[in-house]
C-alpha cells in the first residue's frame, strides 16, 4: 500500500514537472523574449589579413615599425605596454642605437629614486626597461579617462574574441548612432557608438580621427585604415613576438614525424621479414 502511494506521488510530481517544462517551451517559442541593443547592433570583427596569418605567416618588419609608430605618437598617451621592455624592438628590426635613442627620448621618464634624497623622481629611459606607465595610477587613469582605465595593450588582440582584426575594426568603427537604437542604448556623455564595442559605447574617443596623423618615414599613405592595419599588426607581435619562431618549429616538427614515420615502417617490414617469409613457406 506504501510503496503504491509513493509511486502515485511520485507520478504526480513528474507529470506536473512535464506540464510545466511544456507550458514553459510552448510560450518561448510562441512569444520569445525580445533581443537586447547590443544582440541587434552589434557587428562581428571585419576581414582584414595580415602577412603573419596562417602557418606560414611571418611579420612585416616595415609594417610592425608604423604599427609602433603609431603607438609611441598616439596611443602611448593612454595605454600602457607594460609586458615590452624597449630593447625587444630589437627584433622588429631597430638597431642598438635607436633603440637607445628611443628610450632615452620616450616622452615619459622611468620612476626611480634619487640616490642621494631617496626621493621618487624619473630619470631617462634605458634598453631595459619596460615602457613606462602613462598614468602613476588607476584613479589617475580613471580620472583622465572619463571613469574608464585604458587597458594595456600587450596582449590585447590575444586577449579579445576576435584578436587584432577586432582592434582594427573598433579603430574604423566609429559612426553616428543608428536612428532606430533604443534611448538607453545611446551614447552618454564622454561615451562614443562604436557598433564593434561590446556595449556600443566606449569611453575611447576615435584616436586616429584624421589622415597622415603621423608622418611614416616609408613613404606609407598614412589614412586611417593603413595607421589601423599597422597598429594592430604591431600588438599582434607585442602580444606574440615568438609568432614566427611557433610556425617555424610546427613545420620542423612535422618534418620529424613524417621522417620518423618512415623510419617506423621499414623498420618494422625489417623485422618481420623473416616471419612473413617463413609463413609463406609453410602455406605453400
Ligand atoms: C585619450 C586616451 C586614449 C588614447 C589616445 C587611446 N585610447 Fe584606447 N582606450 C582608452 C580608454 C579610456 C579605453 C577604455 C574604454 C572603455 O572601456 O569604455 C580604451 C580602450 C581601448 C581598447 C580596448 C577595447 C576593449 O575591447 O576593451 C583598445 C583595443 C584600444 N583602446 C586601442 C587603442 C589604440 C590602438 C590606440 C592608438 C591608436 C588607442 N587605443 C588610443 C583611451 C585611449
Amino acid at each position: 500500500m506504501v510503496r503504491i502511494i509513493g509511486i502515485l506521488i511520485g507520478l504526480f510530481f513528474s507529470g506536473w514537472l512535464l506540464i510545466s517544462a511544456g507550458m514553459g517551451a510552448v510560450e518561448y517559442i510562441s512569444n520569445p523574449p525580445a533581443k537586447t541593443a547590443e544582440q541587434l547592433f552589434l557587428e562581428e570583427p571585419k576581414e582584414v589579413s595580415y602577412t603573419s596569418d596562417g602557418p606560414l605567416g611571418k611579420f612585416d618588419r616595415q609594417q610592425l615599425q608604423r604599427g609602433f609608430q603609431v603607438y609611441k605618437e598616439v596611443c602611448s598617451a593612454c595605454h600602457s605596454l607594460r609586458l615590452v621592455a624597449f630593447r625587444n624592438l630589437e627584433e622588429i628590426g631597430y638597431n642598438e642605437d635607436e633603440v637607445k635613442a628611443i628610450a632615452a627620448n620616450w616622452s615619459i621618464g622611468v620612476p626611480d629614486a634619487d640616490p642621494n634624497t631617496g626621493e621618487m623622481t624619473t630619470r631617462p629611459g634605458l634598453p631595459a626597461d619596460k615602457f613606462p606607465l602613462p598614468f602613476a595610477n588607476d584613479i589617475a587613469a580613471r580620472a583622465a579617462n572619463n571613469n574608464a582605465i585604458p587597458p594595456d595593450l600587450s596582449l590585447m588582440t590575444k586577449a579579445r574574441e576576435g584578436g587584432a582584426p577586432y582592434v582594427y575594426s573598433l579603430l574604423t568603427g566609429y559612426t553616428d548612432p543608428p536612428a532606430n537604437l533604443p534611448d538607453a542604448n545611446k551614447p552618454g556623455p564622454g561615451l562614443h557608438y562604436n557598433p564593434y564595442f561590446a556595449t556600443l559605447n566606449l569611453a575611447m574617443a576615435p584616436p586616429l580621427a584624421v589622415a597622415d596623423q603621423v608622418s611614416y618615414s616609408d613613404g606609407t599613405k598614412a589614412s586611417i585604415d593603413q595607421m589601423s592595419k599597422d597598429v594592430s599588426a604591431f600588438l599582434i607581435w607585442t602580444a606574440e613576438p615568438k609568432l614566427e619562431a611557433r610556425h617555424q618549429a610546427g613545420w620542423a616538427v612535422l618534418a620529424f614525424l613524417l621522417i620518423a614515420t618512415i623510419l617506423a615502417y621499414l623498420s618494422y617490414r625489417t623485422i618481420w621479414a623473416d616471419v612473413k617469409a617463413e609463413k609463406k613457406k609453410k602455406i605453400s
